[in-house]
Formats: structure tokens, sequence, C-alpha cells
């Protein structure tokens, strides 16, 4: 496995073999199965693999969540390895921003919904550092997890905007055998928020079985998910969403599909997790 920050080396590697194919797994490290099960999905589907750990400054629209976002560069390394993964990219922030910096890569519409309207500034900042490695990397295909619904719709929409010359994958969301999402996040929790987090999946998977059994009005599924959540004594609801999967606006009827997702804070942690609905496929 090779481990570089060097962009020239990274880019040597990629090219070595004439008509290699490649994974590029994106993250910001403190890896955990959800990541792996993304690596693993782009070794079945690849020559070889890379994964390039980062953590992206500018997508962080509070300064304190970057300062104290999780590292263990040594950790990730080794279960990197042990995955038999080909690659490691670890860029510095000097590199890829350097002082003259001025150039973004802004999604402007479905970027206003949800995550969005929550964190301004910080799709700008994903699209932005994405571009920048499929620009550097051209992987054949980049994969990402569906625990970030909105995220791979604002990559997806990115990539056929600019026409990169690659194919989006998404992988499903890993859970803990309780339900909650795996996330970097969780192990800031408290042993009595983590007790109840998965009242989140809990809530989601409901909600979709409600949907299932012929609810086709998406208030009433909100009022559902919002009654369940606050009788949850450390949830605060950011909030609750019935949206169409690809323009991410809100439904008032469902009828095909529907992406059904939330944002709750237990104290300082803001846990994200969402399940996708489709009445085709019932
Ligand atoms: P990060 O939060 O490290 O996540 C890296 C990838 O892992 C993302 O595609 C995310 O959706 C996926 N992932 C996280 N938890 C998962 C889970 N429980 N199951 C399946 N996949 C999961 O997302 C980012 O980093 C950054 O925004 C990035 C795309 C790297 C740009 O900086």
């Amino acid at each position: 496995m090779l481990v570089s920050e060097n962009i020239s080396e990274i880019r040597k590697r990629r090219w070595l073999k004439n008509g290699e194919t490649w994974g590029l797994v994106p993250t910001m490290g403190f890896l955990h199965k959800g990541h792996l099960s993304l690596v693993r999905q782009a070794q079945q589907e690849n020559d070889a693999v890379c994964v390039s750990i980062f953590v992206n400054p500018i997508q962080f629209n509070r300064k304190q969540d970057f300062d104290t976002y999780p590292v263990d560069m040594k950790k990730d390394l080794a279960l990197l390895e042990k995955e038999g993964v080909d690659l490691v990219w670890t860029p510095k922030a000097d590199q890829l921003y350097p002082r003259n910096f001025q150039t973004y890569v802004d999604v402007t519409q479905i970027t206003q919904f949800l995550e969005g309207a929550a964190r301004p500034g910080h799709f700008r900042g994903v699209t932005t550092i994405v571009a920048i490695l499929f620009n550097v990397f051209q992987p054949t295909r980049a994969y990402f997890g569906q625990k970030d619904a909105q995220q791979v719709a604002v990559i997806r929409r990115m990539v056929e905007d600019l026409l990169f010359n690659l194919t989006i994958k998404t992988c499903p969301t890993m859970r803990e055998a309780d339900g909650l999402a795996m996330s970097s996040r969780n192990t800031n929790l408290t042993e009595d928020a983590r007790e109840q987090a998965p009242v989140l999946y809990q809530t989601l998977a409901e909600a979709r079985r409600l949907m299932e059994e012929g609810e086709e009005s998406a208030v009433k599924i909100k009022q559902f998910m919002q009654e369940k959540i606050e009788q949850t004594s450390l949830a605060l609801i950011d909030y609750i969403s019935v949206a169409d999967p690809v323009t991410l606006q809100e439904l008032e009827t469902i009828q095909g599909e529907a992406l059904i997702s939330l944002a709750v804070f237990f104290g300082e942690v803001r846990l994200i997790d969402n399940v996708v609905f489709s009445r085709n496929t019932q």
C-alpha cells in the first residue's frame, strides 16, 4: 500500500498501468465500518482502489467542528492496509488550498435545502474539494454513502453539470446492531444519548412502513415522526423532511419515491440519517 501526500506521485501511480480501472473513496478519516464498506464495494468493481483522507477545512461552517474533528491516521492506515487498499492519498491543506486559492464549485439549487440550509457554505466546500480530488485522480468510479443522501445528490448533479468522466456509486448505510447509523460523531455521544439515539432509525423505518401501508400525506408522516422524537428526552429536532430524492423539494403527497430524512441534536452532537421509500419496489 502506497501512502502519499504528493500529487505527482499519486498521479503517477494512477496512470502506471494502461487501462487499469480505479475506484476512489473520498473520506475525512477516523474510519469505521461504514467507510470500509465503500472500500470493499470499490474493490469488487475496480482493478485498484485509492482512499483519500483529508479533513477539508472549507466544508465546516463552524470552526469549532473543524478544530475538534477526530483524527487517528495511524489506525486508519492500519485498517486500510488490512483491507488491501492500493493507494492512500493524504493531501495537506496548504497544497490543495494555497494562499491565492479563489476558485469554488457551487451547485446552486439542491444545496439550498436540508443540510445546506442548516449548514451554510457546507456543500460549496464539499463540491470544491471533491472536484479537486476528481481532477487530480480521475477515477473510473467514485464511492459515496447513502448515509449522506444530499451529499451524493449534490455530487451527482456536479458530475453531470461539469461533465466529469466518471461514475458515481452510492453505497448503503452501515448501521450498528441497534440501527444507529455509523458515524465518527457517535463517539461524542454521552452514554445516555447513545442509548436514545437509535430512535432516529426506528422513527425513519416506521415512517417508511406507514408509507408502505398507504399513507400519502407527507404532513401526517412528519407529524408522526416529530411526536415520536419529541418523546425522547435528550433529542432536539433540527429538521424532519419528506422530499423528492432528486430535487430535494419537500413533498406534499407521496406518490413515487421519497427521501425521508432528519437531523437531530443530542446535546452538542448533531446526527443525520435517512431512508428511501419507493412505491414501485414493493
Ligand atoms: P466522511 O464523513 O469521512 O465520509 C466519507 C464517506 O463515507 C461518505 O461518502 C459518507 O457518506 C460515507 N459514510 C459515512 N458513514 C457511513 C455509513 N454509516 N454507511 C455508509 N457510508 C458511510 O463525507 C465526507 O467524509 C466528506 O464530505 C467528503 C465527501 C470526503 C468530502 O470532504
